[in-house]
């Protein structure tokens, strides 16, 4: 599969955000990233319903919602009527995992399940069949901008391993700290949809820096 790039809107500027997401309908992007933080998984808080609907409003990509929340299940829904093609939890935030994912499913939503730096990848051996997405956090959550942890690597060569002959289709989704200097390597060790927040939007050209992701070398 070619990779995807899913640039995160987190580090876009809000108070143009329609002109940012019309930048990234006219860009090689594939996805449209969406953080939602909620204060308590993470220390920090995003944004909510309303920005999400302004982006699938604008967005001629799907979004791929990525949930930084306790007990996701409560907000599913809701992020579905939002908009969001695809959902993604966090594993550390869901006791009944494979409960959560049905749910994302039969909301007719690709199912994601998030990692954080700390996280095995093994603790996915029972529900790799199940998934549609694992998002390896190769920064932990909560903001943009921080350094790519190194041990990303080798848990994406772990996943794509597992997920091989299991769930060849799985998109490996790796997010924090993905530029330039680290995007081919990613690609290699196994990921198949790079987030990038940071790289793209601080970029002087953000349509070139998406299309140096897309076309790595
Ligand atoms: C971090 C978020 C990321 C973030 C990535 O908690 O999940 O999606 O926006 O930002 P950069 O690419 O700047 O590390
Ligand atoms: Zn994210």
């Amino acid at each position: 599969m070619n990779h995807l790039i899913s640039p995160s809107i987190l580090a876009s500027d809000f108070g143009n955000l329609q002109r940012d997401i019309e930048m990234l309908n006219q860009s090689e992007a594939d996805w449209i990233h969406v953080d939602i933080m909620d204060g308590m998984f993470v220390p920090n808080i995003s944004f909510g319903f309303p920005i999400v609907e302004v982006a699938k409003k604008h967005a001629a990509k799907p979004l791929d919602v990525h949930l930084m929340i306790q007990d996701p299940d409560r907000y599913l829904e809701r992020f579905k009527e939002a908009g969001a093609s695809g959902i993604t939890v966090h594993f550390e935030a869901c006791p009944h995992l494979n409960r959560t994912v049905n749910a994302i499913k039969y909301l007719g939503c690709k199912a994601g399940v998030a990692l954080n730096p700390h996280t095995p990848v093994g603790f996915l051996e029972d529900i790799i069949e199940y998934l549609d997405l694992v998002l390896i956090m190769s920064v932990n959550p909560g903001f943009g901008g921080q350094k790519f942890i190194g041990n990303t690597y080798k848990k994406l060569r772990e996943l794509k391993k597992m997920s091989s002959g299991r769930n060849a289709k799985l998109y490996i989704e790796v997010d924090g700290g993905v530029d330039e200097s680290n995007s081919l390597k990613l690609i290699n060790a196994g990921a198949n949809v790079l987030v990038a927040g940071n790289s793209v939007f601080s970029a002087k050209n953000p349509v070139a820096a998406i299309k140096t992701l897309k076309h790595p070398h």
